[in-house]
Formats: structure tokens, C-alpha cells, sequence
């Protein structure tokens, strides 16, 4: 930790979300970006420079992750490569934040979050909706107790047709995870998050568009998950839309609430929660790093993600086999937060 108090960052992975990562740590008081990485040289460099001219860049992670001047890590990688790089990190004694989906296995999941916790180092997850002023607020009406007790919600992620992704990683479900473990880690996670609840069973189907490449998975996803708190969560996301959409609805004994871009409308009554550019990664990081100055848990810290990674096994294995997949079936750790 620097004399001040300031978080020593080093950020692995400059891609398109790289840049966004280096961009908001220069405006966070608590942290200072020391390095960047990347195996392409030349992205470290322009994610150095976006971030100021103090900032080093290489291409070497080990000499990085080895280095005793740096505390935290980012780890801002395609999505197989979370698992192998946050356990080299931890092993290395650095508080890490790692990209969403925390990883592509129930399995390395639980190593990661043991790992952390026998080092006692911090391990988050850039679960960014979280940090929404939207989210955080209709969270707080479901805690509150202003819509009863939530009894059904609903998400939808429509995408248009023709604008996923074309990262290389993307046309492999061994790299990428598909839809399912792309935006569908965000998309599950605001779900359980926003009403605190845990998963019991899922049902799940995925479909095709004759216009995508199947190597990427099931581009129409229906995922049905019942909850510890009784309650209901549906999932739906989509890839072959001419219209896009993006909202959450929750339904609860005495009200309802329901939340598209930055308005939030309950029982009736709309409230507006702008966002500033870059807040909600600005809140990540502000959170995670007073998470390790303060040693406490950080907000999305790994236990709190973990529901949300048994529901993405558990719908998972819905999809390959048709049939409603208990979470105790995929689940023998039970890593929630104690
Ligand atoms: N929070 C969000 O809203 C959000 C948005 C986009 C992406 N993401 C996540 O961020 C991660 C990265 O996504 P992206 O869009 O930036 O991908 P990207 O393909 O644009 O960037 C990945 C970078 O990693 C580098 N890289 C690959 N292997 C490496 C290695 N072994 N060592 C060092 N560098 C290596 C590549 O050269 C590339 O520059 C993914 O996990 C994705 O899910 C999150």
C-alpha cells in the first residue's frame, strides 16, 4: 500500500473493458494504477497512456504478479482465463477484482473464493450493475419492505440482431461461455441480488438463430428459477431482436416495481437515478478498495456472486439435458456468504 493510503493497482487485460477500467482508477482517490498488461504490447500501452504518463506497461504478468509494489489486481481477461490468472494472483498474495463471469466452472469458483479466503485477500466480481444508482435504489424498495415481499420477477436483455460481440474468444463456448455466462452473469446476478435471494431450481431452454454462428452457443435463452424466499425469478435473453430492451420487473405481496435505464418506477411513482459516465465502475472500485483498506467485504464480493454461478451451472445443465436441474444437484460447496 503506498504511504497515503492508496490501493497500487496493476490491470490484466487491455481490451475494449481495459480501457474502461484504466480510465475510471484515475479518477478513484483510493487507488493508483502502477501497470498494465497485455499479451498485445501495443494495447498496453495505449491502456497505459489513457490512464497517464506515470502509468508503466508490458507484456509479462508474471513479473507483474510478482512484483511486491503491487496490492490488487484486475484481472480483465477473456472469460476462461479468470480462473487460472485470480488464482495466480491470490497465490502471489494480491487482492484481486475479477471480471464478470467470475469463472466458467462452478468448480473453479469455489477454488478461487478458498484460495482468497485462506490468504485472507479480497476477491471480487465486476458484477458493475450492482453499482448502479437504478439498481442500488430499487434494491433498497425490495429491503425496505415497500413492495411486500417479492413473490415474481422478470429481466429481459433483447439485443438487435447482428450486434453481438466478435471478440475471437467469443466463437467458442470454452472460451466465452456463451450467452449464458456472458451477459447472462450480469443479467442473473441483478436478478437474485436485487430481491437477496438464493436458487433452488432452474428450468432452462436455449435456442438458435439461423443467422448466428452456433459456435457461440444458444442465442435465445429462457431461464425459470425458483427461490429460497419462495419467489420466482425469469430470466429472458435475446440476440435475434429488431427492437432492443433492457428492464426488470419485480412483483411483490403489496406493490411492484419495475426499472428500464435509469428510472425506477414504484407503485406507480416513477423516480429518476441518472448515471454518470463511468459511475457504476467508479462505485466498483471506490467499494473494492475500501474493502481491502478497511478489511471488510466488498459489495460484489466472490461469496455474494455465488448464487449467482450455481443458477448459471444449474441452467447449464438445464439447456444440455431439457429437464429442471436443482441447484443442490450442481452445488456441493455452498460458498454463500457466512
Ligand atoms: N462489466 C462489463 O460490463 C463488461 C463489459 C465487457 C466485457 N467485460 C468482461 O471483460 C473481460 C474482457 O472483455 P473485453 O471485451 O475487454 O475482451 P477483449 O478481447 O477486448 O480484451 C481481452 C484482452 O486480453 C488480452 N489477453 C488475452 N490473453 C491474455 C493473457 N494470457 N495475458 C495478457 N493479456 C491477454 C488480449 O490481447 C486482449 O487485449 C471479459 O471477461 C468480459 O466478460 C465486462
Amino acid at each position: 500500500m503506498a504511504g497515503d493510503q492508496r490501493l497500487r493497482v496493476a490491470i490484466i487485460g487491455c481490451g475494449g473493458i481495459g480501457k474502461a477500467h484504466a480510465t475510471t482508477l484515475r479518477d478513484v482517490p483510493t487507488t493508483e494504477l502502477v501497470v498494465t498488461v497485455d499479451l498485445d504490447e501495443e494495447r498496453a500501452k495505449e491502456t497505459a497512456l489513457v490512464a497517464g504518463s506515470e502509468v508503466r506497461w508490458t507484456k509479462d504478468a508474471g513479473a507483474v504478479l510478482s512484483d511486491p509494489d503491487i496490492d490488487a489486481v484486475g484481472v480483465l481477461l477473456p472469460n476462461h482465463l479468470h480462473a487460472p490468472v485470480t488464482l495466480e494472483a491470490l497465490r502471489q498474495g494480491k487482492h484481486v477484482l475479477v471480471e464478470k463471469p467470475m469463472a466458467l466452472t462452478l468448480s473453479d469458483c469455489a477454488a478461487m473464493i478458498m484460495e482468497a479466503e485462506q490468504r485472507s485477500l479480497q476477491l471480487s466480481v465486476g458484477q458493475v450493475l450492482r453499482f448502479r444508482d437504478s439498481l442500488m435504489f430499487g434494491r433498497q424498495v425490495v429491503a425496505d419492505g415497500q413492495i411486500g415481499q417479492p413473490v415474481a420477477s422478470v429481466r429481459r436483455r433483447y439485443a438487435r440482431r447482428g450486434s453481438a460481440t466478435q471478440r475471437p474468444w467469443d466463437f467458442d463456448t470454452k472460451t466465452s461461455g456463451g450467452l449464458l455466462y456472458g451477459n447472462g452473469s450480469h443479467e442473473m446476478d441483478a436478478l437474485l441480488w436485487m430481491v437477496g435471494a438464493r436458487p433452488v431450481e432452474v428450468y432452462a431452454h436455449g435456442g438458435f438463430l439461423a443467422t448466428e454462428d452456433e459456435r457461440r452457443g444458444p442465442t435465445e435463452l429462457s431461464i425459470m428459477v425458483s427461490t429460497d424466499r419462495g419467489g420466482s425469478i425469469t430470466l429472458l435473453m435475446s440476440r435475434g431482436m429488431s427492437q432492443g430492451a433492457w428492464d426488470h420487473w419485480v412483483v411483490g405481496t403489496e406493490g411492484d416495481m419495475y426499472i428500464a435505464g435509469n428510472k425506477v418506477s414504484v407503485c406507480g411513482t416513477t423516480h429518476d437515478k441518472p448515471l454518470a459516465s463511468n459511475e457504476d465502475f467508479r462505485n466498483e472500485w471506490t467499494d473494492f478498495a475500501a474493502a481491502v483498506l478497511e478489511n471488510r467485504r466488498s459489495a460484489a464480493d466472490a461469496r455474494t456472486v455465488w448464487g449467482t454461478m450455481v443458477a448459471l451451472e444449474a441452467a447449464k445443465l438445464s439447456i444440455e439435458s431439457g429437464r429442471l436441474v436443482k441447484a443442490s444437484e450442481v452445488d456441493s460447496w455452498e460458498l454463500y456468504e457466512n
